[in-house]
């Protein structure tokens, strides 16, 4: 079964062309074709994705992405409908809308945290030897959540963010730090420099040496609700803490590289010490087989090698499934992945409604 997939929920547009197998219990893909364009450099002029310009942006990136997909022949179209922001998601439900009347297919409208959830399950184009239930840990700009899926599409979300998403917090935090837009990688590079103390070139802060040991260690951060008996999270008082903290310090222009860069490693540091206990408390209660992290957040090298340390260590019968890191971000891909799994096991996707753009769309929603 082949599909063409849209994927317009936040500021990267992309399209893909995925065939799909399924066998007793196993899944086969092969992405045959795709395109991503992003907006990430717009965004960062103004520190954030703003949603008007990423629809505007959508609506002119979308038609020039088609032109290489224009003479396909597929079984369906997939589109995800939410979470996102709304006036982005409807621009691809509007093209694909059009789409499917055009070439006669079913459109499937498809979520975005499922998308991030059954592509990071995939390894090698398989998914196989799934054992349930699996915990899902989705990190995102949008969404910081606990997912727990006894069955194949079936989800509880059984922890999440209070308030920020974590990599809001990074980019927020990285914002603070005087570092560009999406912080997210930024952030992971200098902490990276700052733990191994080496220089670091081909970033912004060139001249940076690494870390100072006194300095580094005059540097601790809360970590919020790391002994609640609960899987929740919170980020914003992590945020505020680096406010004061960098206030405290005299304020990022006395700083140097090397000095931000400790400070991008403490706030890595917390974010991985939170996980790493709410990752051991949910696979505790939840008495979990496979443990599986997804979203774009789930690209930082620091936090997939603590988390699969940590679970190597204290869960040994757990498998510990990593996406590959060119799918961590949005990408179409993962649309068409989770929409040819449902498809494919018989679900009943086609939405007898109009489909609409659903911006709080939760992946415990997903029937
Ligand atoms: O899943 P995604 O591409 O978009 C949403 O659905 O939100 O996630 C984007 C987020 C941004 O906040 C970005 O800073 C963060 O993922 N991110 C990272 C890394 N790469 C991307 N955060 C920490 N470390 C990274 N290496
Ligand atoms: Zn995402």
């Amino acid at each position: 079964m082949k599909v063409l997939a849209i994927e317009t929920s936040c500021d990267e547009t992309g399209i893909a062309l995925v065939e799909g197998q399924k066998a007793a219990d196993s899944f086969t893909f092969t992405v045959l074709k795709h395109a991503l364009l992003s907006q990430a450099q717009l965004h960062a002029e103004y520190g954030g994705v703003y949603p008007n310009l990423a629809k505007r942006e959508h609506q002119k990136n979308l038609p020039v992405l088609f032109e290489q997909f224009k003479d396909e022949k597929v079984d369906v179209i997939a589109v995800t409908h939410g979470p996102g922001l709304e006036p982005a998601l409807w621009t691809g439900i509007e093209f694909s809308k059009k789409l499917a009347a055009e070439w006669q297919v079913p459109l499937l409208p498809t979520n975005h945290m499922e998308g991030h959830l059954i592509s990071s399950l995939v390894k090698d184009g398989k998914i196989e030897n799934v054992e349930f239930p699996v915990l899902g840990l989705l990190i995102s700009g949008g969404h910081t959540e606990f997912v727990l899926m006894k069955e194949w599409f079936k989800y509880e979300i059984i922890g999440e963010t209070l308030d920020d998403a974590v990599g809001e917090a990074f980019d927020k935090v990285a914002r603070m730090l005087g570092l560009p837009y999406p912080g997210g990688p930024h952030i992971s590079k200098l902490a990276a420099a700052a733990r191994s103390k080496s220089a670091i070139t081909d970033h912004p802060l060139d001249d940076l040496q690494g870390g100072n040991s006194t300095f580094a260690a005059s540097l601790k951060l809360p970590r919020p609700m790391i002994n609640t008996d609960t899987c929740d999270v919170s980020f914003s008082g992590l945020k505020t803490a680096v406010l004061y903290m960098l206030r405290d310090t005299g304020g990022i222009q006395t700083l140097s590289s090397a000095q931000i860069a400790d400070f991008a490693r403490e706030f890595e540091d917390a974010v991985g010490d939170i996980f790493t206990a709410k990752t051991l408390r949910a696979l505790e209660q939840t008495g979990s087989k496979t443990f599986v992290i997804g979203g774009g957040v789930a690209a930082n090298s620091y936090l997939r090698e603590k988390l699969g340390a940590v679970v190597a260590k204290e869960f040994p019968e757990v498998e510990f499934r990593l996406p590959e890191h060119a799918i961590t971000g949005d990408n179409a891909i993962m649309i068409g992945e989770a929409a040819l799994a449902r498809r494919l096991s018989g679900l009943e996707d086609e939405t007898k409604e109009e489909i609409r753009a659903m911006g709080q769309l939760s992946i415990s929603s997903a029937k």
